[in-house]
């Protein structure tokens, strides 16, 4: 029987951690790549693999047996055909009785053959640098060791186990282990070998552990912590060190490393014929007088929490895909990541240091699941592990293993403690470990979670934790939450914050016109940076409940600004221009372009557009060159639309020539492009049940019994295909999933537009009604009023909703036309859908889209493509065409609302058979109320209303 190490918090033969760093054997190769070192053995590749469906099953000597299936190394095992996917979020996938984990617990032995010359004097250290959830290790068919923590490094000491020629490693990976209660993050739950496995090589005597640090003066301090000794290298000037020792440098007029400019210098450390190559930033961290400074300056965080996560290869990342991450993230102007919830793979690091990113980096650990470990959530005992002996040591060990591994990261601006496992002892030992050992300021939002009642009120404000953080608080509780409360000394960062799931979120611009205000306030981190969706075996991206699971959290895992295949998305736009470097403004003098950076000059170019109604008046280009925090002035003489934007003239690290920083514009909205009207040959006749009215241009049919238009036919026949009728429902957003059931209590996905009233006057024909529900009172009293005219139809109204009613998802009129109805041209706001809390990145202009190009395919299909703020909008087949005109939102889409309803992946939905037209009134704000809150009344379809729009038919 295997010994039952996995229901210990502890590890065997396990090194202690130390910082991350590979030995080279060659001088000029130390600062390159880490496969190219003589001293790295990789382990990377093809193993061999076997499962087993619990350690019960698994023989003593199992070691001795051959896997006669293959897996490459590093992957996680359900892309392999293995267990399966699940996704659960705050829910523990096992039983909640720990330390025991359950005896059904998929067990993978891994094996592989491993040639090495032994060399007399070397010594061999395996590293493993992750492993989901736990491993027993076998090294020439004798035990070596056993590890847990999933995102650490774990090096062990083999070189008495390994000889000269051929060697076997087996490895028996374990699903859950003691340490999966401290590793319940929202993802998908993997297993495997998921991160690189090598063997270094060293000479007998070797470094250890070192620690740099840095001041603003150029100062750089080198501290061997272990080993024998070592020279240090730097800007030419070489040191001799003795353990325990430190050695200081000064680097004259040092070039800080900041985000905006990451600068490295290069120190070289050798001892023993081993070189390390040490790329060092002069840089400081800390807090002061309530205000976080980086390099003395007050930075803003704008940033993103980031899983290493690929959809097709889960947990595994390669290098490639970080860059691709740094490369959007940089697009998007983000200069801060918080490696939610766990150390990322130790390189991450150090492509953050070259290319610039500020890092708050996350222990491996979250407890959530202990508020559902009863029938509900209840937060009452949310401390329990947070508190309990038996969890003290592992974690304090899991702050050890990421601070000891990247203390030396000048990206790591804080370390934070975890994820969401409230507060106790064991989190105050932790934090006092951290203090004792390292300087950088300490992150813990669950530190607000911490039981008042048992520790008594000041305590909060007390802990040593050097900053407030929160998560999707309402943007005024920054003001009169957190800037009124006199007790409150430190910092705030929002470590999570505008819940991006599906279409959304709708606050950006909220939080920072708040958070530009003061010092005090750092920024955030947008939850989150992508979807967590998988591509295997299937058609499309998956999600949670796609696999079998009985117990998941769905789509909640569909949450990214960008998407799982790292595509950018309109909502990234939004965020883009949330953090945009900087600030532009139209005056009476023109642009005024002001730098938000504090370290880095801003230079480009600037163009100025000026438009009428879609045509372009001037196109002005300006050199811009603006120190931190400098403005200029550029000319841009008065039109209908100015629109600036601020353009790379050359490739600046990741970002390519052209590249476009920052854009506005600004719409003078007292242009308007209505159509005249007349009012000559207009004849209304009324026919039982239906009204028609005959006018130059169309012919319509009215119906009496719920107030539709049923049929327009002009020039070229019918226009519609379903009548033009009143509609309140929109496919709920993720954001609408809380007020969703409000809503469907209300029954707006399916009303009845009574009449009770019909009068027709002249070219009037007006209709009093009650808009009812089965089973409900009416939920709405409306007056709609047609007024025909020669060039078309406008309609007029006003409604009340009752007392007791939820406000609408949104009130307007919809039809649907034939599908030929594809090519639109619009005044309002666009390119990007646009509501009335989502439309920072967007521009009131005129434009012109095709209906599919409208449509948003968010995996879980919702309501999307909408255009706040539209004036007129015209939609065409080529021969006939219907134009709106008014202040209200369109949407022209393939898709009927029930559709994208009733359908759960985009790749399920139906072929197109109709433009599905939609023109409303009002059009609810789209808001982050997933997670964050509710959303607020001035972006909620009011209950009591007028609205008006006229249709013109050519
Ligand atoms: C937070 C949590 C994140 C994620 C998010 C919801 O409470 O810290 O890990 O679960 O909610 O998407
Ligand atoms: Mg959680």
């Amino acid at each position: 029987m295997l010994k039952k190490y996995y229901e210990q918090s502890s590890v065997v033969g396990v090194l202690d951690t130390r910082s991350y760093y590979i030995p080279f054997g060659d001088k000029k190769d130390a600062f390159g790549c880490r496969k190219k070192s003589s001293r790295f053995i990789d382990l990377d590749g093809k193993w061999t693999i076997a499962e087993y469906d619990s350690p019960l099953s698994v023989p003593d000597d199992f070691y001795k047996t051959a896997p006669d299936h293959e897996i490459e190394v590093p992957s996680c095992v359900q892309y392999y055909g293995y267990d399966r996917f699940q996704y659960t979020n705050v829910n523990y996938p096992f039983p909640y009785d720990p330390p025991y984990v359950p005896n059904v617990n998929p067990c993978y032995h891994y094996q592989r053959k491993v040639a090495i010359k032994k060399a007399k004097g070397e010594r061999y250290y395996l590293n493993f640098e992750g492993v989901d959830s736990c491993f027993y290790l076998y090294v020439n068919d004798e035990f070596a060791g056993f590890s847990q923590v999933a995102h650490r490094q774990s090096e062990f000491d083999v070189t008495d186990l390994i000889k000269n020629g051929e060697n076997k490693l087996d490895v028996l990976v374990l699903k859950w282990c003691m340490g999966s209660y401290l590793e319940d993050q929202d993802k998908l739950r993997f297993t495997g070998i998921f991160r690189d496995v090598y063997i270094l090589a060293r000479p007998e005597g070797h470094v250890v552990d070192y620690k740099i640090t840095t001041a603003l003066d150029g100062t750089v301090t080198f501290a061997l912590l272990g080993g024998t000794s070592a020279t240090v290298e730097l800007c030419g000037d070489k040191r001799t060190v003795n353990a325990g020792e430190t050695a200081t440098f000064k680097v004259e007029n040092p070039r800080l490393w900041s985000a905006e400019e990451p600068n490295l210098y290069d120190m070289l450390i050798e001892c023993n014929g081993e070189y390390i190559g040490e790329r060092v930033g002069i840089r400081t961290t800390r807090v002061q007088n309530g205000v976080y400074l980086f390099n003395d300056k007050p930075i803003k965080l704008m940033g993103v929490n980031r899983h290493d996560f690929n959809p097709r290869t889960g947990a595994t990342v390669t290098i490639e895909n970080i860059i691709e991450d740094f490369t959007l993230m940089k697009k998007l102007n983000v200069n801060a990541i918080r490696t939610s919830h766990y150390p990322n793979r130790p390189e991450f690091y150090k492509l953050a240091d070259e290319y610039g990113f500020y890092v708050m980096d996350e222990s491996d650990l979250e407890s959530h699941g202990v508020v559902a470990r009863f029938t509900g959530y209840e937060n009452a005992n949310y401390d329990e592990i947070a508190d309990d002996p038996q969890f003290r040591q592992a974690i304090i060990d899991r702050q050890k293993c990421n601070i000891g591994r990247d203390k030396n990261r000048p990206c790591v601006f804080a370390w934070s403690m975890g994820n969401e496992c409230a507060y106790g002892d064991n989190f105050a030992d932790a934090l006092r470990w951290i203090k004792a050992n390292d300087d950088r300021p300490v992150h813990y939002e669950s530190l607000f979670h911490v039981n008042r009642k048992k520790h008594g009120e000041d305590y909060y404000y007390s802990e040593p934790v050097d900053m407030v953080s929160r998560m999707y608080p309402e943007p005024d509780w920054l003001i009169h939450g957190y800037l009124d409360d006199a007790k409150e000394t430190r910092p705030l960062v929002l470590c999570e914050y505008c819940h991006s799931m599906g279409n959304g979120p709708g606050d950006f611009k909220e939080y920072w016109d708040i958070i530009r205000t003061s010092d005090r306030l750092m920024g955030g981190f947008v939850w989150e940076w992508a979807d967590h969706g998988v591509l295997y075996g299937g058609v499309g991206q998956r999600y949670g409940g796609d696999f079998g699971e009985t117990l998941h959290d769905g789509n909640f895992c569909m949450d990214g600004i960008i998407s799982a295949d790292r595509k950018l998305t309109q909502k990234s736009m939004e965020m883009k221009k949330a953090y945009e470097p900087v600030e532009f403004a139209l005056g009476k003098d023109g642009v005024t372009v002001k730098s938000r950076n504090f370290f880095a000059a801003i230079v480009g170019t600037l163009t100025v557009t000026r438009k009428d109604m879609g045509r372009v008046l001037s196109v002005e280009k300006h050199a811009v060159s603006l120190a931190p925090g400098e403005q200029a002035v550029y000319p841009a003489a008065a039109a209908h639309v100015v629109i600036a934007s601020l353009t790379l003239d050359k490739p600046v690290g990741l970002l390519e020539k052209g590249h476009e920083l920052g854009r506005a514009g600004w719409t003078n909205e007292s242009v308007h492009d209505y159509t005249d009207k007349h009012y000559k040959s207009v004849s209304i006749t009324e026919n039982g049940r239906y009204i028609g009215v005959v006018t130059p241009s169309a012919e319509y049919v009215v119906d009496k019994a719920n107030a539709a238009i049923t049929s327009i036919k002009g020039k070229n026949g019918e226009l519609l295909k379903t009548p033009l009728a009143l509609n309140l429902w929109r496919a709920p957003t993720d954001n609408d999933r809380n007020v969703r059931r409000d809503w469907e209590n209300c029954r707006y996905y399916e009303i009845f537009s009574e009449v009770r009233e019909v009068t027709a006057v002249g070219n009037c024909v007006r209709f009093t009604g009650k808009i009812a529900p089965v089973k409900l009172e009416p939920v709405a009293e409306y007056t709609l009023t047609y007024e025909f005219f020669d060039e078309g139809v406008s309609a007029s109204i006003e409604y009340e909703f009752a007392g007791w009613t939820t406000f609408p998802p949104r009130v307007g009129l919809c039809a649907e036309l034939d599908k030929s109805f594809d090519k639109v041209r619009y005044y309002g706001y666009g390119s990007n859908e646009a509501y009335i809390d989502r439309r920072y990145s967007c521009i009131k202009d005129v434009y012109e889209d095709s209906v599919d190009n409208m449509f948003v395919r968010y995996v879980k299909p919702q309501e999307n493509g909408s255009h706040y703020g539209t004036e007129l909008m015209e939609i065409t087949d080529g021969k006939s065409t219907l134009r709106a005109e008014g202040d209200f939102s369109f949407s022209a889409l393939p898709y009927s609302a029930a559709t994208l309803t009733h359908t759960a992946h985009d790749w399920q939905l139906p072929e197109k058979t109709a433009t599905h037209l939609s023109l409303d009134f009002f059009m609810s704000g789209i808001g982050s109320n997933s997670c964050g809150p509710w959303l607020k009344q001035e972006w909620q379809a009011p209950k009591k209303g007028k609205g008006f729009i006229a249709l013109f038919v050519k």
